[in-house]
């Protein structure tokens, strides 16, 4: 049988790590394949060979039967191949149809551009997938999902055959991503092969219809969905049991550490108002685009227009900037952990150590060796896969920088710390202990915020949750009373 995508064989070595080691991968017509495995598995340097972003050390990849050489992004744009990456790889400044027509400008470069034929050509594709999006909005505006449905969007403009979707459900909510498997799998009838890589085992369930298993560089095997079962996909993942949550720990809950009162964002928040107690997990549930980021964003001073009022240990304080937080003991881990959360140039130590800095200073000077002890805790903690200290974080598999980015702020014993979507894009294996080390910071006193659009990772940890719906507070729940259905409905609401 002709494939319309194999990949034979392929090896990739980095410095001091094996990121493919003699991976096959093979993709039929139509077919909707995805590619699991844990955090830095092979995962995205697989895709990004076919993508011609990486070249490959050794092996062979043909399409439709056929070897070709990927040497360019280019060439594989030109051979049909679409991708959309971990990290969207939008331009935050241009307009929502100027990045979908980016990559067609760099064909007709010199020739002016034709603004109502791209406008026409972005609504055209925006409503193909169905989404309500502005051609002229810019797409620093737009929430992460949408900015996600763009990055789609920029590669079905093209003619593909191969479309690679490196964790494209990451940061849309379970009815954009229903609405992009409908996408997916009118694109497969038309006989597009597409590449679906997920840490959601729900929707490799949904979706797929083979997978590809990845463990540290090798291929573990391929099987047909039916061949499998969440238990044995897991298993062949990981090589070993795995709990998804980790038992919540009885904290003793003390004192109100925070308060927050009438916090109002223009569009965004509606006059909330809570408290957090000393040890206290407090959940924030609701639907993506409900305001949950902004009004975190809105307590750690970092987004503007706020109004209302915020209490530290019962005092009013004033927080105006993520300085003014971070002075007053708030620590805030971003949803979009990349961009905002990672000094990516810059080495796994230095990312420790710059957050963290009065902690390393004697003086002038900068104690390396306390600074280097703190970062190999840090890498041993939180399970960082990455070959030394010294590696560039941009380096690291994108599972891996997010445990980084959570990791540099473990250190700094917050008064209160607020986790914004703290699992996503984090394996299967390694959620558990970020679960756990959650429940250690509650342990020590710290009061606790997470936001997330897991149910079920909220229901395990959370003391109480609130939901939030079109920025308003809609429900609050203790966990005794929790049930999926209770806070769905208050999230709908
Ligand atoms: N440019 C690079 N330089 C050095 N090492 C790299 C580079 N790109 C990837 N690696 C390493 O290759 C390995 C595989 O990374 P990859 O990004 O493919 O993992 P992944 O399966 O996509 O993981 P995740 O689920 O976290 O996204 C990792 O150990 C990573 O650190
Ligand atoms: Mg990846």
């Amino acid at each position: 049988m002709t494939y319309a995508l194999e990949m034979q064989n392929i090896s990739k070595r980095f410095p001091g790590v094996v990121a493919l080691d003699r991976v096959t991968l093979q993709v039929g017509r139509g077919e909707i394949h995805s590619v699991v495995g844990e955090n830095g598995a092979g995962k995205s340097t697989l895709m990004k060979i076919l993508s011609g972003a990486y070249r490959k050390d050794e092996g062979t990849i043909l399409l439709d039967g056929l070897p070709i050489e990927i040497t360019s992004p280019q060439s594989a744009i030109d051979a049909g191949i679409g991708t959309v990456y971990q990290n969207l790889n939008l331009i935050p400044d241009l307009t929502v149809a100027d990045n979908i027509f980016m990559n067609r400008f760099a064909v007709r470069c010199g020739v002016a551009i034709d603004r109502k034929a791209t406008r026409l050509g972005t609504e055209d594709v925006l409503g193909l997938m169905g989404c309500d999006i502005s051609p002229s909005a810019i797409v620093a505006d737009l929430s992460v999902a949408d900015q996600q449905m763009v990055a789609i969007a920029r590669v079905l403009v093209g003619d593909i055959r191969v479309l690679i979707l490196d964790e494209p459900t990451s940061s849309l909510s379970p009815q954009e991503a229903e609405r992009l498997f409908v996408n997916m799998r009118s694109l497969a009838a038309r006989g597009v092969s597409i590449i679906f890589i997920s840490h959601h085992m729900e929707e490799i369930f949904n979706v797929a219809e083979r997978v590809t298993v990845l463990r540290d560089g090798g291929l573990v095997g391929s099987w047909g969905i039916g061949e499998l079962d969440e238990a044995s996909l897991v298993h062949h993942m990981v090589g070993r049991e795995v709990r998804e949550m980790f038992p919540k720990a009885h904290v003793e809950i003390g004192e109100e550490i925070l308060r927050v009162s009438h916090i109002s964002v223009t569009g965004w928040v509606d006059d909330v108002s809570f408290s957090l107690r000393r040890g206290e997990i407090l959940g924030i549930g609701g639907l993506v685009g409900a305001g949950r980021t902004e009004l975190v964003k809105a307590i750690f001073g970092a987004i503007a227009g706020r109004s209302g009022e915020i209490f530290l240990d019962g005092e009013k304080v004033a927080i105006d900037s993520p300085e003014d937080a971070v002075r007053q003991g708030l620590a805030f881990i971003p949803e979009n952990r990349r961009d905002e959360g990672l000094l990516s140039d810059f080495s796994v130590e230095d990312n420790i150590v710059i957050c963290n800095l009065q902690k390393f200073t004697r003086g002038i000077f900068v104690d390396r060796k306390s600074c280097q002890t703190v970062s190999d805790r840090v890498i041993r903690e939180m399970a960082i896969k990455t070959p030394s200290r010294q590696q560039i974080a941009k380096n690291l598999s994108g599972g891996n920088q997010q445990k980084l980015v959570l990791g540099k702020w473990f250190l700094r014993n917050p008064r209160v710390i607020i986790f914004d979507e703290p699992t996503r894009g984090i394996d299967v294996g390694a959620k558990a202990e970020i679960h756990r080390t959650i429940g250690e910071l509650a342990k020590n006193g710290v009061g606790v915020i997470v936001v997330s659009s897991e149910l079920p990772e909220l229901m395990g940890i959370s003391d109480r949750i609130l939901t939030l719906s079109k920025g308003k507070l809609k429900g609050e729940f203790d966990r005794r009373d929790f049930t999926a259905e209770r806070i769905m409905l208050a999230a709908t609401a």
